[in-house]
């Protein structure tokens, strides 16, 4: 994706690719390309080319002489290009009309195209103007812009997010590429118009899918841990939360809960049944909810009824005629192939089994890249003898047996597997491995974690008909319609807590806007000031979580009194923002517009922000100015043109006229978040649950330019019964309210247009206050009006001036006073149309 800076464009190219791929800026000399030999348009309206290549060679095997070249305007606003291997059944029709030949076309971007049966390498020219954005997941050091020269390895592993610029737990070949070079397949492009980044965002998703509709709860704030040892841990941590009034909506377990970290199982003395359910009738009944870890790795253990049926219905992915074995927790364990329907079924069957068990209201999925301790097989060496205390049953596995070298587990070129040039198969399945119908385990590897998901989903949305929360490690194009993710394995370090902006912002491109990291870093122990600053920065994140490490000492909010009181103040005003992500999650479901965004997503034309990934923002007006560096109790933010107030300290305007840096202070319990001008933003009060928080009264913010005699300001609202799965207008269980306000010469005038207000009204919601910032001060408020009714003696209008900040060293543009107003003890139903005026 990159934004031009004179069109303010973007444009965004899709590759489709399962096998690794790399991507550099330097494309090599392999072969010669390929010439278009012939073209004809097809009955639906695309064309269908045929292509010779120019001069064999056998570097990296033989060149496909004849390809077959597909090309169509699928909608206004996709184009896709389809190269693929002449197919023995498709004629080519010898017309002997040659109507395009590349050779003597030095522009021609495929023009040194090469296409082999494990190699394939394409290669496109850059405006010299372009920033690129996309192709992950990868831990950028530089940022959310790519940088021409870096090397880009996707090929799904399980390494740990510390290492730079390696291949990571997800694939997603979205971007604009320099040089492609893939182990196999098809190349499979689409190209996206544009032209502005939100709409390169929405034809995307329209064609992989839109982002899962979260329930409300997935929203607050969630804590976890590797290493609750048993059940009065986990009640202890609830308690604290309670005891701390720091908001936690939802509890985690890892796989401390497991009977020898087998999936679907309860270990009997750390998390006895009984005394689980009546924690979790306890926790449910306040609204607060549980999550459990599940890894595709099941344990082989003949005692095992998840083993079983397994073994039963024949579900595992092969090798040689066998489950393929492998190692994970458990021990030895074999892999569920989830592209088998079969498998999705038992899968299925196994959520809800053990929902009966355990009324789980989301599910983790982790480990699925798919990770495996063993490079090759999971073997007993002879001679030696498996550790007691194992259960019957139990297969173990002490070593790792090399695996028989194929084409597969050796292909030709070398992509740079887990960042140290690995052999493909390292930590995963053997690539010669097989999935149902004979599909190699080369050509799906970074399916496995999307396919897991799918399978994942369909089985939570069977079981109640609610709509489902999965949190997955591996992703793959299409990954968010499904789950959201987490950033895997981070470290508490301040880089990481820097890089957590950039990989967040890549996954909302990535059509996966759910998405969050470890706060406070998995491991090691984070300082007391790096937590600190850390929340401060998670409570924005769209998923927020605390995770930390089983070697990790203990690191929940509360740990610590300064890392308490910064956790009350930030989540205290996520939590008083949740009507507002909630709208967002509504507006990622129907367009993809990512929830946390780059600043060039709404200002494409002010190319000072192009690269920046030290601040982002929530939905368009919304901005995050965090603390990022230790020591430090002030923050240089760049402000985008225009008028920002202060969500914290209303009183505190920034008005930055050409765009400019401010530095602000931020003291340790200080994270700077800036509503821009004319925006509507629709709050609540808060609470330490999401539930409790959704039925509080509502308050609107409306913001104009500072000072501005005439402007516009506007918002809107989603609201529905977050257990439905489908979040959508019409069904009854839904509303949705525009917001509107204008400034005109003193008078100010704020309405509502509400779409099906039913849902609304039934929830009994009010709004009790609105506050317009940015007023240009120019008389006393009078003449209050609500719904065409004066309001006499208007008891609770208040006036205060509005103090300007700004840093003294920097011009900060037109600085003029502004005054605020705000009007309180109202009591305006949600669900009804409403106007409000004043002189
Ligand atoms: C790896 C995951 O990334 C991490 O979050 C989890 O704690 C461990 N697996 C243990 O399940």
């Amino acid at each position: 994706m990159f934004p031009s800076t004179s069109l303010a464009s973007v444009f965004l190219v899709l590759f489709l690719c399962l096998n690794g791929v790399s991507s550099s800026s330097t494309p090599t000399k392999i072969g010669k390309g390929y010439r278009l030999i012939s073209i004809e348009e097809t009955p639906d309206g695309g064309f269908l080319g045929h292509l010779q290549v120019k001069q064999k060679n056998n570097i990296y095997g033989p060149d496909i002489p004849l390809l077959q070249l597909f090309v169509k305007h699928e909608t206004q606003d996709r184009l896709r290009v389809h190269i693929m291997m002449q197919r023995r059944r498709v004629k080519r029709k010898s017309n002997g009309q040659i109507l395009f030949n590349s050779s003597s076309d030095e522009s021609d971007p495929f023009g040194e195209m090469v296409f082999k049966d494990q190699y394939l390498e394409i290669s496109t020219k850059l405006p010299e103007y372009a920033s690129l954005y996309g192709l992950g997941e990868n831990t950028q050091p530089h940022g959310i812009k790519l940088y021409p020269g870096d090397p880009y390895t996707l090929y799904t592993t399980d390494i740990s997010a510390i290492n730079l610029n390696a291949d990571l737990y997800g694939s997603h070949p979205v971007g604009t590429s320099l040089t492609y070079k893939i182990i196999g397949g098809v190349f499979d492009f689409y190209f996206f118009a544009g032209p502005s980044p939100l709409a390169v965002v929405d034809q995307y998703t329209t064609l992989i899918g839109r982002p899962a509709p979260m329930p409300y709860w997935a929203l607050g704030f969630h804590q976890c841990r590797w290493g609750y040892h048993n059940l009065s841990v986990v009640e202890d941590v609830v308690e604290n939360y309670k005891k701390a009034q720091i908001p936690l909506d939802v509890i985690w377990n890892d796989d401390d809960h497991m009977d020898g970290h087998k999936d679907f199982t309860l270990n009997p003395i750390n998390y006895p049944r009984p005394k689980l359910l009546a924690f979790l009738e306890k926790i449910h009944s306040i609204g607060m909810k549980y999550i459990v870890i599940i890894d595709p790795g099941i344990g082989v253990n003949s005692t095992y009824g998840v083993y079983q049926r397994a073994i039963a219905n024949d579900v595992f992915i092969k090798y040689h005629g066998k489950p393929f074995l492998a190692q994970v927790w458990p021990g030895a364990v074999n892999f569920p192939d989830f592209l088998n329907p079969k498998t999705v079924q038992w899968w299925g069957d196994e959520i809800r089994r053990f929902h009966e068990l355990v009324p789980v209201d989301g599910l983790w999925i982790d480990m699925n890249e798919a990770s495996n301790f063993c490079s090759g097989l999971c073997t007993i060496p002879e001679g030696r003898i498996c550790p007691n205390g194992t259960g019957p049953g139990w297969v173990c596995c002490l070593d790792c047996k090399n695996i028989t070298k194929t084409r597969w587990d050796d292909p030709p070129y070398k992509i740079n597997a887990s960042g140290i040039q690995a052999p493909i198969g390292y930590k995963t399945i053997a690539t010669s491995a097989v999935h149902y119908n004979g599909v190699l385990e080369y050509d799906a590897h970074s399916l496995y974690g999307f396919s897991q998901a799918i399978a994942t989903h369909k089985a939570l949305q069977e079981l109640e008909g609610k709509r489902p929360f999965i949190l997955t490690r591996s992703t793959y194009v299409g990954s968010g319609k499904y789950a959201a993710h987490w950033t895997g394995d981070n470290q508490g370090t301040w880089e990481n807590l820097r890089y957590s902006i950039s990989t967040m912002l890549n996954f909302g491109i990535f059509g996966v806007p759910m998405v969050g990291a470890d706060i406070c870093g998995f491991y090691p122990q984070p300082t007391e000031e790096l937590c600190n600053r850390w929340i401060e920065v998670g409570a924005f994140y769209p998923f927020s979580r605390d995770h930390a490490n089983y070697y990790s000492p203990r690191q929940e909010l509360y740990q610590w009194e300064s890392v308490a009181e910064s956790a009350r103040n930030a989540l205290g005003m996520r939590y008083k923002l949740l009507p507002y992500l909630y709208t967002l999650n509504y507006e990622a479901h129907m367009s993809g517009a990512p929830i946390a965004r780059p600043l060039f997503f709404s200002f494409p034309s002010y190319t000072e922000c192009y690269g920046l990934s030290t601040q982002f923002l929530l939905g368009s007006g919304l901005m995050v100015s965090p603390v990022l560096e230790q020591g430090k109790s002030q923050v240089k933010a760049l402000f985008p043109p225009g008028s920002w107030y202060s969500v914290f300290d209303m009183t505190q305007t920034i008005t930055s006229k050409d765009g400019q840096y401010v530095t602000l202070d931020a003291p340790l319990h200080v994270v700077n978040v800036h509503l821009y001008q004319n925006s509507i933003l629709p709050m609540q009060q808060g609470g330490l649950i999401s539930k409790q928080a959704r039925m509080t009264p509502f308050s609107l913010v409306v913001t104009f330019p500072a000072g501005a005699s005439y402007a516009a300001a506007n918002g809107s609202l989603y609201l529905d019964n977050d257990e439905l799965p489908e979040m959508k207008l019409g069904n009854g269980y839904s509303t949705y309210v525009h917001l509107y306000a204008t400034t005109n010469q003193g008078t100010v005038k704020v309405w509502s247009k509400v779409e099906e207000g039913k849902f609304a009204l039934q929830k009994g919601w009010i709004i009790e206050k609105v506050t317009v910032l940015g007023l240009d001060g120019s008389g006393q408020p009078s003449a209050l009006e609500v719904n065409g009714n004066p309001v006499v003696g208007a008891s609770k209008v208040g006036l205060s001036s509005m103090e300007q900040k700004y840093h003294e060293d920097v011009q900060v543009g037109d600085i003029k006073k502004s005054v605020a107003v705000e009007v309180s003890g109202l009591d305006i139903p949600v669900g009804k149309d409403f106007s409000m005026s004043w002189k």
